[in-house]
């Protein structure tokens, strides 16, 4: 059987396709809307839908031409309808609709969360195995910063359990939005993740001593950190040399704050398997002080539909797929 996975919960128009026997993936296009969203420092909502508009209809495409199908040789659509965006999430659905509609095959809405918490089975795609299970799962993006307990059965019964998340901004959110007060393009995590790599020593790591959020348990704060940037960067005796500084000095607050939580998971579950992923697991120096962490492909760590169509995949082998009915809709959270 062959899937076709849409992806639309936030500024990436993701289309892919999956042989679920083989599970060889036929196709994985992500259409960005990063240009669009630059001018603005960060991704406008009701922009990102009308972007989805534009570049969904080209990402299936693309998909069709990379995996030399025909619509017609697809047998089931799968969207995620949450949670996301609801403008962007509502274009995603409507359109897997539609096309469900047209070809008369089934569709099924799943979860973006529980697509990141698959990632690691992409692994299945390359003819490898992905990390034992039970896994701690670290969900890291501009969206989101969850930390999971990922079961042993997760496979088969999808079973997993939220831990903790931020009570503020997300990881990504904090490292676009300190770039922002500095000057740097959004988004802005890789490029200080690239110019810390590239020229901060490690004293420059910690050239100013940011705080570090005592948040209980595993929840995880970033917006005093973001505040305690804002009023150096703000000081008009700030010098543009001081600026490698001070983000490579906030980049390792933010890596701080993020292992310091997976620390504590860690102790609980200290047989687990530890994933992280979503796009600010792209981070080389996050990846350089997890060493024993298991990271899926950086194109797979950012927003995809290659983990919407393993996840079909594996709902599908254990005949946990079901078609969703006519009036599914979005859902934000
Ligand atoms: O998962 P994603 O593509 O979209 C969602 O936010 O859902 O993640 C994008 C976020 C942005 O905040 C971006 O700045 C951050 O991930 N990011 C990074 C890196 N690559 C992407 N942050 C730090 N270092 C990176 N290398
Ligand atoms: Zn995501």
């Amino acid at each position: 059987m062959r899937i076709l996975a849409i992806d639309t919960s936030c500024d990436d128009s993701c289309v892919a396709i999956l042989e679920t026997e083989s599970f060889e993936l036929l196709a994985d296009v992500v259409q960005s809307h990063t240009e669009t969203m630059q001018p603005f420092g960060g991704v406008v909502p009701e922009l990102a839908s009308r972007e989805h508009l534009k570049a969904l209809p080209i990402a299936l495409e693309k998909a069709l031409e990379i995996s030399r199908l025909l619509l017609r040789n697809i047998d089931w659509i799968v969207v995620t309808h949450r949670p996301g965006l609801i403008g962007a999430l509502l274009v995603g659905v409507s359109f897997a609709k539609s096309l469900a509609y047209a070809l008369s095959k089934p569709f099924t809405g799943l979860s973006h969360i529980e697509a990141h918490l698959f990632s690691p089975f992409l692994a299945l795609t390359e003819g490898q195995s992905p990390p034992p299970l039970p896994w701690i799962v670290l969900v890291v993006s501009g969206g989101h910063t969850e930390l999971f307990e990922v079961q042993k059965d997760f496979a088969k019964d999808f079973s997993y359990v939220w831990l903790g998340g931020t009570l503020d901004d997300a990881a990504g959110e904090a490292f676009d939005k300190i770039g922002k007060l500095i000057g740097l393009k959004y988004p802005a995590g890789p490029l200080i993740d690239a110019w810390v790599r590239e020229a901060a020593t490690p004293e420059l790591r910690s050239a100013f001593a940011f705080p570090r959020a005592t948040t209980p348990g595993l929840s995880f704060s970033f917006s005093g950190l973001k505040t305690a940037v804002a009023l150096v960067a703000e000081r008009p005796d700030f010098a543009s040399q001081s600026r490698l500084p001070l983000v490579a000095s906030a980049q390792e607050a933010i890596l701080d704050g993020l292992c310091a939580k997976i620390q504590i998971a860690r102790e609980r579950f200290p047989h687990h398997s530890l994933v992280v992923t979503g796009g600010v697991a792209c981070n080389s120096r996050l990846r350089e002080k997890l060493t024993d962490a298991h990271f899926p492909k950086p194109r797979h760590c950012t927003d995809n539909a290659a983990m919407v169509a393993i996840l079909a995949a594996i709902r599908h082998r254990e005949g946990q797929l079901t078609a969703s009915p006519w009036n599914l809709s979005a859902a934000s959270r």
